[in-house]
């Protein structure tokens, strides 16, 4: 079916919206333009991207830790100060409120923020992992707060589980593997909804881009909300062309109008 373009928040099809309250799972990807609102700068953006700024494998590389542990642990110093100094926006809470409007809402995200349990919605994949939480580079496990809090002049600190080891983000980088049961459960609940939204993502990362594409392919009808069409939106029924933090809100308000 062809895509429509929507502009309007305030008109939003009535026929989307039927899609949205008589399905019986909603899965939503979100990518780094949900959290562009709260000043956390998106990836791939010309001039404001931090890829436009910085090279990726030089800072969110295994081999750039293993060459330069103290650069890659200061960026990633700067990007936790830069996300503790804002919080979640109403995109992150609509979607929250979201989970009380559909039968069922598995939100996948790609970001490493940590916005959307803040914002208060519990059912959430985090493909790439969460930025406030930290590994040993040598082991993969855990590293807790309070050994961080112990070793604090050290830039990166050094691991509790191996000699060798450095602590490091927990997120995934590039030519790193994603958690393979997060994935699974990504894919699953993809094949088995009746909508999926995507919101505030390019689509160039992959296994993330195919998540959609998956739930799209197994009959889904798709949304994307995205200022600008991409890759990804032409599987979409709609695209809603507008910021993620007006439109999620305005698909909420319409959604909590309608008659039970
Ligand atoms: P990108 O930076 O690739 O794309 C951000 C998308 O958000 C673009 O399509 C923008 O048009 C859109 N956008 C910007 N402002 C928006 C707004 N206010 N509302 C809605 N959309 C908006 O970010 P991702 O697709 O998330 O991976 O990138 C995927 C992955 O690439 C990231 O998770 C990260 C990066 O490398 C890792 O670090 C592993």
């Amino acid at each position: 079916m062809a895509r429509e373009t929507c502009s309007n928040p305030k008109r939003i099809p009535d026929e989307l919206l039927n899609c949205l309250s008589e399905a019986s799972k909603v899965v939503v990807l979100t990518g780094a333009g949900v959290s562009a609102e709260s000043g956390i700068p998106t990836f791939r953006e010309a001039h404001t991207g931090l890829w436009a700024r910085y090279d990726p494998m030089e800072l969110a590389s295994p081999e750039a830790f293993e060459r330069d542990p103290s650069t890659v642990w200061a960026w990633y110093q700067w990007r936790r100060e830069l996300i503790a100094r804002t919080q979640p926006n109403p995109g992150h809470h609509a979607l929250a409120e979201l989970q009380h409007l559909v039968t069922e809402l598995v939100t996948i995200t790609q970001n490493v923020d940590g916005f959307h349990a803040l914002a208060g919605s519990d059912d959430v994949l985090e493909l790439h992992g969460n930025i406030h939480r930290n590994i040993c580079s040598r082991t993969a496990r855990q590293i807790e707060a309070d050994w961080l809090e112990r070793h604090d002049g050290h830039q990166p600190p050094p691991s509790p589980h191996h000699r060798q080891g450095l602590a490091r983000p927990d997120v995934v980088w590039f030519g790193e593997a994603l958690d393979a049961a997060t994935i699974e459960k990504a894919f699953s609940a993809a094949e088995s909804c009746d909508v999926v939204i995507t919101a505030g993502t390019s689509g160039a990362v992959q296994p993330a881009a195919s998540i959609p594409v998956a739930a799209v392919r197994a009959g889904a009808v798709m949304i994307d909300i995205n200022p600008e069409p991409n890759e990804l939106s032409r599987f979409a029924r709609w695209h809603l062309a507008g910021p993620s933090a007006t439109w999620l809100p305005a698909l909420v308000e319409a959604l909590d109008r309608r008659p039970a």
